[in-house]
């Protein structure tokens, strides 16, 4: 079957790394159904979408608010669509609130999830690409972090992944003919090189670069470095930043694997740089990329933090046929660009 005949399913398909797999498998010539029930994402970044396809492959996305802990919602989908896989983004992430609220991360990814499989099973869609982390590695003992390594979880947020993940080979070891790719990302950020698109956290960034872009366009302060007295080069820890838009296109190279693969069975890929950076050496990235000051304030590690973490690349490159192709200078140029069109993310100043 030619890839333009493809229905694919994106669940999250508003947030940050779902609207950006969006583009690209509009712009790949997919058909693609969107359910969010925009917890955390808004419909303007739909609007968006649609505005950077174009009119003709813009006719091809269809929007669906709905939630995936009510069935209904997802019975509603199948039985009007037949979908040929399903790209599954929908999750919360934030590890703080996760500790506070384990009962609300449980539901949202844990129950939803587990809807999703049973209606996908009960309609006969089993080509799944599931949105895995690098928590699922906890504090690694050795880096680069290799697929096969033991996995732990730190938090209840991490716990979800790793349960999630096993889940998802437990389903496929009892019926074979499930395939089901576990996409574990590092860490995300850029923006879509149009500016149009890029990552709008509600309230205060947890991540990194985020609050970075914040401190830019002076809606922060300040940035708070957590640890100067790793062991590393500069005594802050290490991590390895993903553009978001090489994200997307390992997406589309799992998908491929899906459709192309007979005996994927359940196998779990990292999609990272296999670089490391510092949080002084991104906070220097995006100065230059910016042309801005951003004031930092040292601070002492934040609790459950690694001292360095990045990916082994290679099982990627050799089964998925991908790599990231940008550097940290082009995501700190693309974050800017996304981030001085719209300091206040899809929203108007309050
Ligand atoms: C975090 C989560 C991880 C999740 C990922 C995706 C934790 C412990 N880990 O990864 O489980 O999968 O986000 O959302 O929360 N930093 C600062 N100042 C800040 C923010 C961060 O110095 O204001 C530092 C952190 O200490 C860390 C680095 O920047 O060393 C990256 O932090 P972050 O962007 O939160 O990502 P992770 O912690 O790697």
């Amino acid at each position: 079957m030619a890839l333009h005949d493809r229905t694919i399913l994106v669940t999250g398909g508003a947030g940050f790394i779902g609207t950006h797999t969006v583009v690209q498998l509009l712009s790949e010539g997919f058909t693609v159904w969107i359910i969010d029930n925009l917890d955390n994402s808004v419909l303007e970044a739909i609007e968006r979408v649609r505005d950077l396809v174009g009119a003709e492959l813009s006719r091809k996305l269809h929007f669906n608010l709905g939630d995936l802990r009510n069935k209904a919602d997802l019975e509603k989908l199948f039985s009007q669509t037949k979908f040929d896989a399903v790209i599954h983004f929908a999750g919360l992430k934030a590890v703080g609130e996760s500790v506070v609220n384990p009962r609300r991360y449980f539901d949202n990814n844990l129950i939803g999830t587990i809807n999703l499989y049973e209606i996908m099973a009960k309609y006969n869609c089993k080509k799944m690409v599931f949105s895995s982390s690098a928590t699922v590695y906890g504090q690694p003992e050795k880096i680069p972090c290799v697929e096969d390594f033991n996995l732990m979880a730190m938090n209840p947020y991490g716990r979800t992944k790793l349960f999630l993940e096993e889940i998802a080979c437990d389903i496929q070891k009892a019926e074979p003919d499930w395939k089901i790719i576990l996409l574990r990302y590092f860490n995300p950020v850029g923006a879509h090189e149009s500016g149009k698109l890029g990552e709008d956290p509600k309230g205060i960034p947890n991540n990194l670069m985020p609050y970075i872009q914040q401190v830019a366009v002076g809606r922060l302060p300040e940035l708070n470095v957590y640890g100067h007295d790793y062991p590393t080069r500069d005594g802050s820890a290490i991590r390895d930043y993903i553009h978001v838009m090489d994200l997307a296109d390992g997406h589309i190279a799992a998908l491929q694997k899906l459709f192309i693969s007979e005996d994927i069975g359940c196998t779990a890929y990292n999609l990272g740089t296999g670089q490391g950076t510092s949080v002084l050496e991104m906070v220097a990235a995006f100065e230059k990329a910016s042309g801005k000051k951003i004031p930092i304030k040292l601070c002492p590690r934040r609790a459950g933090d690694a001292t360095a973490v990045y990916a082994s690349t290679e099982k990627a490159a050799k089964e998925l046929g991908w790599k990231a192709k940008y550097g940290i200078a082009e995501m700190c140029r693309d974050q800017w660009k996304w981030a001085s069109n719209n300091p206040w993310g899809y929203h108007s100043k309050p």
